[in-house]
């Protein structure tokens, strides 16, 4: 028997608590800081009192001390209309909240191989329209972009989709690129511990999920991926979240990268790095590097 519990996501959040005839407008201040997900109404019930409601920040704020993950400027705007008062907030997203995108992915044992179309056409057949596409993992992850082969057993060849973590989105090619979405507490963990302005450097970055939440939070990254597709899907995704002017995307061998990056070399190879970034970069990273793998 299904277990429902075991989907259970518990979330603790911090909420504003604010005089209910300012929350229109504090809603427009704390735009990209508010709780972002789908059928999640950010502002809700103050339990203690009708005049007030509570404002569910981002899983992205995490230090409730000084709300630094949020922008100063937001918080003076805020001070300036009532007293912040900030509180805990518990949201648990349960079985029923989860819904699906449209691509089904199965991990089909051996035992069941010689069953796969049949397994595929049943699951199409009976989730249709909203799964279109049916895929099996095919042997294990070898390449160096860790990228899982699939095979389509039903539906549309379409492999890109649109996901979601803490408030950001990020657009993939499943077949091209590597993406685990089991990742996001960890993708929040380590940007929960950059500070605005620091600045970032994401050997290994994938499609974006430290970098993009990074860059929202005010760090400049540098990002670098060896796979073309990871970097142009990175860039995609700077822009859907309206970062670009605060990453920079390379498509170089990590080694080569981060060479490039620490030394200011006298001729900076071609097409890579512009040699007053490169001056610039040199030194501001003793602040702070990260590798991510
Ligand atoms: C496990 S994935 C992690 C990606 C991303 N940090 C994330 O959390 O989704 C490792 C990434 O390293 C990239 N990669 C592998 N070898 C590399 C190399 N020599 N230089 C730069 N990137 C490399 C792969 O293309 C892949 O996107």
């Amino acid at each position: 028997m299904l277990d429902e519990s075991k989907f259970d996501a518990h979330l603790q959040l911090w909420a504003l608590r604010i005089p209910r005839e300012l929350c229109k407008v504090a809603t427009k201040i704390l735009n990209g800081y508010l709780i972002d997900k789908p059928r999640i109404k950010p502002v809700t019930e103050d339990p203690t009192s009708e005049k007030n409601r509570y404002m569910i920040l981002s899983e992205r704020v995490q230090n409730c001390a000084d709300l630094s993950d949020i922008p100063s400027q937001k918080l003076d705007e805020l001070q300036t209309m009532c007293k912040i008062e900030v509180v805990p907030y518990s949201l648990t997203l349960g079985y029923s909240y989860w819904t699906a995108g449209h691509i089904a992915h199965l991990n089909i044992g051996d035992e069941l191989l010689p069953y796969k179309d049949v397994i595929a056409k049943v699951i199409y057949d009976k989730n249709r329209p909203r799964i279109q596409t049916i895929v099996n993992k095919v042997g294990t992850i070898a390449n160096e972009f860790r990228v899982p082969k699939f095979e389509i057993l039903a539906g549309k060849n379409d492999m890109i989709t649109e996901v979601k973590q803490y408030g950001a989105t990020f657009k993939l090619d499943y077949s091209l690129v590597y993406w685990n979405s089991r990742l996001e507490h960890e993708h929040l963990r380590l940007v929960s511990q950059f500070q605005a302005g620091e600045t970032i450097c994401d050997m290994f970055a994938g499609i974006g999920p430290f970098a993009i939440p990074a860059a929202q939070k005010g760090c400049l990254v540098y990002s670098n991926d060896l796979n073309p597709d990871s970097i142009r899907y990175l860039k995609v995704n700077a822009e859907i979240n309206k970062v670009n002017d605060h990453i920079r995307a390379y498509n170089m061998d990590g080694r080569k990268f981060i060479s490039v990056l620490m030394a200011v070399p006298t001729s900076p190879p071609n097409g890579t790095l512009k040699s007053e970034e490169q001056n610039s970069t040199a030194g501001a990273f003793s602040k702070l590097i990260y590798f991510s793998v």
